[in-house]
């Protein structure tokens, strides 16, 4: 169905934005007209149980939907224009239908726990924004959070919901519209449950592995009998069985696994993972539910009817996808809240990735050109918790830029407008302040690094440089011409930036001719959370020649190499040089471990 877009008026902030918007002379006095609400079969509505048609006139409000869902995401709409006309609304049509059907949020509540109540205040926000998943993290190796009757051992001693807490959530979030998917983790990031049954590891594995044995049928029994219990209490067509970075090393030497993968002729770790998964999906489809996974699920073989969730980029979503599977776009690099979102240097410590809300608000999930891209059921946040601790930090995470997802899982793709969007966050995130929710300030927003946006034309622009040790492949930054190419990376360290792993960085310029110079210098950035390390020191040489060099200087670093916030310093030399070389040498740490990543060599 074509619809025809109306630009609205300043006065509403709506979001996610509404598909249709036709504005209409004259008002409404919202507080003394009744609403009428009605669940009908309709024509002129999108072929969608959440779509609806929201009609007000001077003389009355009508809401007119397929199902009671539809009727809600219209109470959401007109909630939100008279918190913001403060009754006074004016005539309008609005005819709204979601992009996607599946608009999800996931928090994780193992690495920190967070009670019923931080979740409830949550799902409410969620459900104002027409989000309709909620992905609950309730295992992972810092702890099992969820109470399983059989097996008490998993949650003595932390933290957890009690089968009454979960019940309280669950009525609460079927009141909103959502859909509360557990996940409960396997067959790695398990560590907990290993902890508490050391039975279920791997012949072996000595007491640090974090997979279950996949060779022992009381492995099996023991999920199952979890699932079970899991399945009785949440009423979720999709269970989430995990299924990401299993240590299938460890299989490898296990008797009982490879005894495993003998009689089920099994070629190699990947299928006997693949094993697992399809056994529990046969399971949990006797149970007359599915599974969804990471994506790493594809590994191996894909079982029969899961969905993937596409975490590790957006390859393995297309993959599943081009199979005629059903896929959960939620690539880290766009869905990732457990990342930065500003480069304040006041920003609490957050995992090595850079995910502002522009990049959230930037990303198309299925766009048409994509192969198989009718399988995309929708699109997550993830929000991973090592880092957080006190709920005002999970919402600072998740606040605005959760705003952004919903509007790119909710709202027609030809409706995006970041300026327009951003604004309309502003007025969220107010409304949500004013709440006592704590927000992310985004009035304040530093955003990208200055130096990315220029090019710099210095002495070295353009010159050859030699290395002298290897760059990595992974992050070349451009490969043998980044380090003179005039640009500077962005406040991210994946792109543009250079990096060398386990070993010092050293490389030379050829300025192509005997030149005077009164500078040298070169900026290296470090992320603990992403093992990038300062340059302990770094040193500058000159040659005429190429061969003799002299030294010009060097920098020691100051800085603590276990300083968790993303670091940025500029090593340089000032003075008098004439020279046609120019060699750079930044010295790791003396364990040699972890990477150096630099961007440009300048030369003035
Ligand atoms: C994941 O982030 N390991 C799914
Ligand atoms: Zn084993």
């Amino acid at each position: 169905m074509t619809l025809l877009i109306v630009i609205l008026g300043a006065f509403l902030q709506l979001i996610p934005q509404p598909a249709y918007v036709e504005t209409m002379p004259g008002f409404c006095d919202a507080d003394k007209v009744t609403v009428k609400k009605e669940i009908a079969d309709t024509p002129d509505l999108p072929d969608s149980d959440e779509s609806y048609v929201l009609i007000i006139t001077q003389g009355d409000i009508r809401m007119r939907a397929r199902s009671e869902a539809g009727i809600f995401y219209a109470e959401q709409t007109l909630a939100a224009i008279r918190r913001q006309c403060q009754g006074r609304v004016p005539a309008m049509k609005i005819i709204d239908y979601p992009r996607f059907e599946y608009r999800g949020a996931h928090i994780d509540v193992s690495r920190h726990f967070f009670d019923k109540e931080v979740i409830k205040r949550q799902l409410r926000t969620f459900a104002s924004l027409k989000l309709n998943r909620f992905h609950w993290h309730l295992t992972d190796g810092a702890g099992w959070r969820l109470q399983i009757d059989r097996y008490p051992k998993l949650t003595e001693g932390v933290e957890h919901y009690t089968r009454e807490d979960v019940r309280e959530v669950l009525a609460l979030a079927d009141s909103l519209h959502i859909t509360v998917i557990p996940e409960i983790e396997m067959f790695g990031h398990s560590e907990e449950v290993l902890e508490a049954y050391p039975e279920l590891r791997c012949k072996g594995d000595a007491g640090c592995s974090s997979v279950y044995c996949l060779g022992k049928e009381k492995t099996f029994r023991f999920l199952e009998n979890v699932l079970d219990e899991v399945i009785e209490l949440f009423p979720s067509e999709y269970i989430h069985i995990g299924g990401d970075e299993a240590d299938m090393e460890v299989w490898a030497r296990c008797p009982e696994c490879r005894c495993r993968m003998h009689r089920e002729r099994l070629s190699d770790v990947g299928q006997l993972q693949s094993y697992g998964i399809t056994r529990i999906e046969k399971f949990v489809n006797s149970r007359g539910r599915r599974i969804i996974g990471w994506d790493e699920i594809l590994q191996g073989g894909l079982a029969e009817n899961a969905v993937v969730m596409s975490w590790r980029g957006e390859e393995g979503g297309r993959t599943a996808a081009s199979m005629g599977h059903g896929v959960i776009m939620t690539p880290g690099e766009y869905c990732y809240l457990d990342g930065y979102q500003d480069t304040k240097s006041s920003e609490p410590v957050a995992m090595g990735n850079f995910v502002p809300l522009s990049k959230i608000y930037g990303y198309d999930p299925a766009p048409a050109s994509m192969p198989g891209h009718e399988f995309v059921l929708g699109v997550q946040t993830n929000l991973w918790t090592e880092w957080i601790e006190t709920p005002p930090h999970l919402e600072y995470m998740l606040y605005p830029r959760v705003m952004a997802l919903a509007e790119i899982a909710w709202s027609p793709v030809e409706l995006r407008d970041y300026a327009d969007f951003r604004k309309r966050a502003l007025s969220a995130c107010r409304e949500l302040q004013e709440e006592g929710y704590n927000t992310f300030d985004l009035e304040t927003e530093a955003g990208e690094r200055p130096e990315y946006s220029d090019t710099l034309h210095h002495k070295a622009f353009g010159c050859k440089v030699s290395y002298q040790t290897e760059y990595s492949e992974s992050y070349d930054g451009g490969g043998a011409e980044a380090l003179t190419d005039g640009l500077q990376g962005p406040w991210h360290f994946k792109t543009r930036w250079q990096g060398f792993l386990n070993t010092d960085a050293v490389y030379t310029v050829d300025l192509g001719e005997i030149a005077d110079f009164c500078e040298v210098k070169s900026c290296f950035t470090q992320w603990y959370t992403a093992w990038i390390c300062m340059p302990v020191e770094v040193s500058f040489e000159a040659s005429l020649d190429g061969k003799d060099f002299f030294p010009l200087g060097s920098e020691v670093s100051a800085i603590d190499l276990k300083n968790p916030r993303p670091l940025f310093h500029t090593f340089s030399w000032n003075g008098k040089a004439r020279a046609r070389y120019v060699r750079v040498t930044a010295r790791i740490n003396d364990d040699k471990w972890g990477w150096l990543f630099t961007d440009e060599l300048i030369i003035n």
